[in-house]
């Protein structure tokens, strides 16, 4: 979905935002994972004080109502969506709904949990620099963990009639998600970058040297984790999807950077 007049530059955000945060309920898939997240984790919401950050349209703060919580923070940015939500948690009088940004909401006591989707496609190139950033210390979050996984193949694999390996080479440096289908799970091979709570972001060298030769496709997905649970992961939800990039050379690396909106990827061969 996109945008396609003028309009004034907060307007154009706010509904481009909303835009972009309505289409991950389409994703069937990570919607069940969450609620089988908090499921698992119910002993951490009955009676206690849990609070959603970039709560959206508020689904997992009307199910962490439903598993009992003593009250829910529901805290979104976008008014938009922000008034969404207040549809979705009616009649729980356990939900107290906040339209600002998550990190200058002080809670006016301790918080037991703290819920968020604040991954981006190549891990922290969305929200999560948010958490860094909290006036508070919730005990727990989840999910708490992601990993930015990547492999390598031969472009012939991925290669159709339109993307030919042509096309291809002329992206050298560039990451383009859904290139290609996902409909394959690609494996993995090795992990650019973790995210974990409390830990925070970890990058890791990337020398392919000596390895993987000859291929001429990498490709990046995610792994989003509660403890060793398995909450999300390209290919298997259409929320996250694969990363690509043609091959050229022996070591990359990935950074993140912000860009006045949001953390940006920045990717380079070395
Ligand atoms: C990927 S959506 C997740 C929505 C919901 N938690 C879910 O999982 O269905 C991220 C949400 O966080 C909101 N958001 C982003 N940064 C925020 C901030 N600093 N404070 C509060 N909300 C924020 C966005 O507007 C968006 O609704």
């Amino acid at each position: 979905m996109d945008i396609i007049n003028r309009l004034p530059e907060e307007r154009y955000n706010e509904v481009d935002d909303l835009l972009t945060f309505v289409g991950i309920y389409d994703d069937e898939d990570r919607t069940r994972a969450y609620e089988a997240m908090l499921r698992r984790h119910r002993e951490l919401i009955e009676g206690k004080v849990v609070l959603e950050a970039g709560c959206g349209l508020g689904v997992f703060s009307a199910e962490m109502a439903r598993l009992g919580a003593r009250r829910v923070y529901a805290v979104e940015v976008n008014p938009l969506l922000h008034a969404l939500a207040a549809e979705t948690v009616r009649g729980h009088s356990n939900v107290t709904l906040v339209q600002g940004d998550v990190r200058s909401f002080e809670p006016p006591e301790e918080v037991d949990l703290l819920v968020h989707d604040f991954f981006g496609q190549m891990l922290y190139d969305e929200e999560l620099y948010v958490l860094d950033a909290l006036r508070f210390r919730p005990a727990r979050v989840l999910p708490d963990r992601a990993l930015l996984r990547y492999g390598w193949a031969r472009a012939e694999s991925f290669c159709d009639d339109v993307v030919t390996p042509a096309v291809l080479k002329k992206l050298e440096g560039v990451l383009v998600s859904g290139l290609f289908e996902d409909e394959e799970r690609y494996r993995f091979f090795r992990t650019a970058a973790e995210w974990s709570w409390p830990g925070g972001l970890l990058r890791q060298p990337n020398d392919l040297s000596g390895v993987g030769r000859p291929t001429d496709v990498l490709y990046f997905g995610l792994e989003v984790l509660d403890g060793e649970h398995l909450v999300g992961r390209s290919g298997c939800s259409a929320n996250w999807t694969y990363v690509f990039t043609p091959r050229a050379g022996d070591r990359f690396s990935v950074d993140f950077e912000w860009n006045g909106r949001f953390m940006e990827s920045v990717f380079q061969w070395i």
